[in-house]
């Protein structure tokens, strides 16, 4: 089933603590968003690529695209100051089509049977997004003091990507723009519509690159596929 792809890829990484955006952090010599770019490269089903970039970063992110051989990329939007702002520029610059997937450039270890599954229930039901059950107990803390414990059987981890047939999120995106409704991730646009969201479960690889740390992990993942691959 085909779809579309639209990578947020415009933030600043200000909790990677490095000197420039994250994304272009590079692991084994490659930066980290090349590696999400040749997921979507690889998979027969995605039809076009869209980045969210910063202006003064775009020159350099072309190049290595055309570097890296990446043909799918379509284009590219102005990113905004949230991230939420950026996934709407792209969703306002896409074509119109059949089922969209936003997906964090810096989630660079998606796989594509999780892609396919997120595809196809978009396609059926509308919207369904990433997640995994959260691994540790969780508490709601207040002034330094445990107030509850939340029943973790019921609590999932959302991840990207997030897939929507598309005039239903472009619907969303603009309304959320309109009301000034800012959420985390592009299911709380559709939720606020009453609009049900299905979960697809994932992988705990699926991290974000997000702190310093996540670039250990993210080197031990890359390194543990080299090693599956040579088998
Ligand atoms: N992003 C974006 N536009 C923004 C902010 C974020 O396109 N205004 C993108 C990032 O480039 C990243 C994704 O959204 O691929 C997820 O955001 P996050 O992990 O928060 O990245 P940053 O905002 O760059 O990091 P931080 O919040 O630590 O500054
Ligand atoms: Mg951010």
């Amino acid at each position: 089933m085909n779809y579309t792809v639209v990578l947020p890829a415009a933030g600043s990484g200000k909790r990677m603590k490095a000197d420039k955006n994250k994304l272009l952090l590079e692991l084994f010599g490659k930066p980290i968003f090349l590696y999400t770019l040749e997921v979507f490269e690889r998979d027969p089903n995605c039809e076009a690529i869209w980045l969210a970039v910063k202006e003064h970063e775009r020159e350099l992110i072309e190049e290595y695209v055309k570097r890296y051989d990446i043909t799918k990329v379509k284009g590219y939007a102005a990113g905004g100051t949230e991230r939420q702002d950026s996934v709407r520029a792209c969703l306002e610059a896409i074509p119109p089509c059949g089922v969209v997937l936003v997906h964090d450039a810096a989630r660079p270890f998606i796989d594509h049977e999780v892609i396919a599954r997120l595809v196809e229930a978009a396609q059926e039901s509308g919207a369904a997004v990433a997640g995994v059950p959260v691994k540790d107990t969780i508490k709601k803390v207040e002034n330094g003091v445990i107030s509850e414990t939340v029943d973790r059987n019921q609590l999932w981890m959302i991840q990207t990507p997030q897939a929507f047939r598309y005039s239903l999120i472009l619907k969303a995106a603009q309304a959320a723009h309109n009301d000034g409704f800012m959420g985390t991730d592009e299911a709380m646009l559709v939720e606020r519509m009453d609009y049900p969201v299905a979960i697809i479960e994932s992988t705990y690889e699926n991290i974000k690159m997000t702190t310093p740390d996540d670039l250990i992990y993210g080197r031990a993942i890359l390194e543990s596929r080299i090693q599956e691959e040579q088998k």
